[in-house]
């Protein structure tokens, strides 16, 4: 089989993940990238030996087979369609799109670009690369903890609280994810939108969420409070506290925060049921799973499994792509989440009233 030409929209830091994850991979050929900043696209070019530096998404479209969407979330939808509409291979970055509406069209497309030209469509959920969590769904799924009826999770980072590692809020890549006005979702798009997948890929779907989104102004170098840069606001949510009713009754608690001083980008998800549990906390490795069932229930003791590593979702992707066989997260997996963070900006709307997650097709 000739090698799979990829492009990549948007060459911004995540971009060099995909870049990398490609190069790494055989019967792959980087061949295309574009991005909005000229500049930006020829120094990513050159750090990743990508020849062509196209002047417009129509011309990756055209020389590649399969495109990665890396830009920030307003345009995943719009340029997602765009490809999808051309018949090739799609891998957009999480969220989806910003509202419902759009990601119910991109997934709609997307199932239709597969029926009329077999293209695949996957969205980058990548907490799903997690071995860990894999076998936590797999578990779930045989029914071995018996009957879920609680679950928690959280998503901490930390960059609002000053300079850390990761740069100071105030840098590009940061700031567009502090403005509504750049089509961010805040927190709850960014971060949430990991974690919902993640809490229901194992626990199951989600009926109902009661949410509170928070926007805590900013504190800039000097110490002083903004919530605006000049005319920019600085509004989009950065925390998110919600509770979540199962459609299998279960009940849950998720919350996520860029303020979590301590915490770089910490994942923790824990699941109960009748007969038993389970924990992945990411900070302990992508592979660590810890159970509590049989004889340990009794006495509440944990037992640590080590899980081996599986494919990640770029080479799920080219796998795909190469085997014409859809792998998971998909573009409408993309559209169900979409649904729930919805509900939950609707319900911090009406001050955390029980809101019903949409239909998502
Ligand atoms: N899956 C993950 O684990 C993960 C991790 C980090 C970021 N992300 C996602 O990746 C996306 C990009 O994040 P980032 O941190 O790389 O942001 P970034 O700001 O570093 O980079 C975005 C790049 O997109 C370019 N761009 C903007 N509009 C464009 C357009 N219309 N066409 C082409 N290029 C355009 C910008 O010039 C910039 O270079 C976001 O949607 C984010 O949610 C996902």
């Amino acid at each position: 089989m000739a090698n799979i030409k990829v492009g990549i929209i948007g060459t911004g830091s995540m971009a060099n993940t995909h870049a990398r994850r490609y190069r790494e991979m055989r019967g792959v050929d980087l061949r295309s990238c574009y991005d909005t900043d000229t500049k930006r696209a020829s120094a990513f070019a050159l750090q990743h030996k990508i020849e062509h530096v196209a002047a417009s998404l129509e011309e990756v479209i055209e020389v590649c087979d399969a495109t990665s969407v890396v830009t920030p979330d307003a345009f995943h939808a719009p340029l997602s369609l765009r490809i999808l509409e051309a018949g090739k291979h799609l891998l957009c970055e999480k969220p989806l799109a910003t509202t419902l509406k759009d990601a119910r069209r991109v997934a709609r497309r997307a199932i239709q670009a597969a029926q009329q030209h077999g293209t695949i469509h996957m969205i980058n959920l990548s907490y799903r690369d997690s071995s860990a969590v894999q076998e936590a769904m797999k578990i779930a799924a045989r029914g071995e903890l018996g009957e879920i009826r609680h679950v928690h999770g959280h998503y901490l980072q930390s960059w609002l609280t000053g300079t850390t590692s990761w740069g100071y809020w105030q840098d590009p890549n940061w700031l567009w994810r502090l403005q509504t006005a750049q089509g961010s979702t805040g927190v709850l798009g960014d971060l949430g939108c990991h974690l919902l997948d993640l809490v229901t890929a194992v626990a199951g779907d989600v009926a109902t969420v009661e949410s509170r989104l928070t926007t805590f102004p900013k504190i800039d170098r000097k110490g002083r409070q903004r919530t605006a840069l000049g005319t920019a606001r600085l509004d989009a949510n950065d925390t998110a506290a919600i509770q979540l009713k199962f459609a299998n009754g279960a009940v849950g608690v998720c919350h996520a925060t860029r303020w979590a001083t301590g915490h770089m980008n910490s994942i923790f998800l824990a699941v109960h049921g009748t007969e038993g549990a389970l924990r992945i906390d990411l900070d302990q490795g992508k592979d660590k799973l810890q159970l509590c069932r049989g004889r340990n229930k009794a006495m509440g003791r944990w037992s640590t499994r080590t899980i081996r590593t599986t494919p990640s979702i770029y080479q799920r992707f080219i796998r795909s792509i190469k085997t014409r066989r859809q792998d998971h997260p998909d573009v409408p997996r993309g559209a169900q989440i979409q649904a729930l963070l919805d509900a939950c900006q609707r319900s911090s709307q009406k001050n955390g009233k029980t809101t019903r997650v949409g239909r998502w097709m």
